[in-house]
């Protein structure tokens, strides 16, 4: 039997990041969008969006033994819009993956998350992806963009939803950095090709990603789809709570927003195509503490085992919210 647990959506905040304050509101002139900026974090996301430090020693003190820890992005709060690439945000995200390499060591695998490389703020349309960094993830953080693991008869294979969903983030990405980001999403698909090419017949295939937007690219991916049969789960992010992962399969196949900014007009957009998910088998691992509305977050716990009758997997969200 294998342990592998899954820890995602930290948002650590760094002293330095935590001085900004209000930092989301003041990229905002307009105050009715500011007025529901404020009710959606206070209400829905998270009122306090420098509040989730404890969560990564909380899971470090509770995770007990382990094959493997993976990171599934978004070690910072990115409070600057631009990822790592900003000194607080990367104080924040060292911080963060400090403690969780100390803790796991060569267990710990770490991915990137949409927040790690840059995001444009909500309505302000500040900031974006950065190819710093993505420079400074894939150096002084160590993060990785793929990675694959042979476990029995299950095949683990790690992926970046930035890259893969690339056209998607175009309003996010500085013209004249998008053809070296393009150039990254070449290289990366061309890994992951072969990666699946070398996937047995009879190997089970266990996917882990940070953002679901991706998932509708790998979808009219020939060689994903003709593996499609083969994938027992895909372990994602980013959405921070089963209640938004709910929404999102009950809005699957909504117009898309305009007119409400560039964050609104994205959502719509993935949800649009939220239905190409079913055949991934997509499992949520929320944010540790959840969100404002429905606050229970946690870890994901994935066992492996080898059976001839099933998948032989087995996935579950431990809470990391009750106990203090
Ligand atoms: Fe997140
Ligand atoms: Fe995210």
């Amino acid at each position: 039997m294998i342990r592998i647990l899954i820890i995602t959506d930290v948002h650590y905040a760094s002293e330095a990041e935590r001085s900004r304050g209000d930092y989301e509101s003041r990229t905002v002139s307009n105050p009715w969008l500011r007025f529901l900026l404020k009710q959606y974090r206070n209400f829905l996301w998270r009122r306090d969006t420098f509040g989730s430090n404890h969560y990564c020693d909380r899971f470090i003190s509770r995770a007990g033994d382990a094959d493997w820890v993976i990171g599934n992005g978004d070690y910072c709060c990115d409070s600057g819009f631009i990822g790592v690439a900003d000194d607080p945000s990367m104080s924040s995200a060292q911080a963060c993956l400090g403690k969780l390499q100390h803790a796991f060591g060569d267990k710990f695998i770490g991915m990137m998350g949409d927040h790690d490389l840059g995001k444009k703020s909500m309505f302000g349309g500040f900031g974006g992806m950065r190819l710093k960094s993505w420079e400074r993830c894939t150096g002084r953080l160590g993060l990785k963009a793929f990675f694959r693991l042979d476990i029995e008869q299950h095949v683990l294979i790690g992926m970046n939803s930035t890259l893969i969903g690339l056209p998607e983030f175009v309003p996010d990405c500085p013209p004249e950095e998008y053809e070296t980001w393009n150039a990254l999403r070449e290289k990366h698909l061309d890994t992951l090709r072969d990666a699946f090419a070398s996937i047995g017949r009879k190997q089970r295939i266990i996917l882990f990603l940070h953002d679901p937007t991706a998932i509708p690219y790998l979808a009219n991916i020939p060689w994903v789809r003709s593996k499609l049969c083969q994938i027992d789960a895909t372990i994602i992010g980013h959405l921070h709570s089963p209640l938004i992962m709910q929404m999102s399969r009950l809005l699957a196949g909504m117009p898309k927003i305009q007119g409400m900014g560039h964050t609104a007009l994205k959502m719509s957009t993935a949800l649009q195509k939220a239905r190409e998910w079913k055949p991934f088998n997509v499992k949520l691992v929320p944010a540790p503490g959840g969100i404002e509305v429905w606050k229970k977050g946690g870890f994901g716990e994935l066992i492996l085992s080898s059976s001839d009758t099933s998948s032989g997997i087995h996935f579950q969200i431990k809470s990391l919210v009750s106990a203090r």
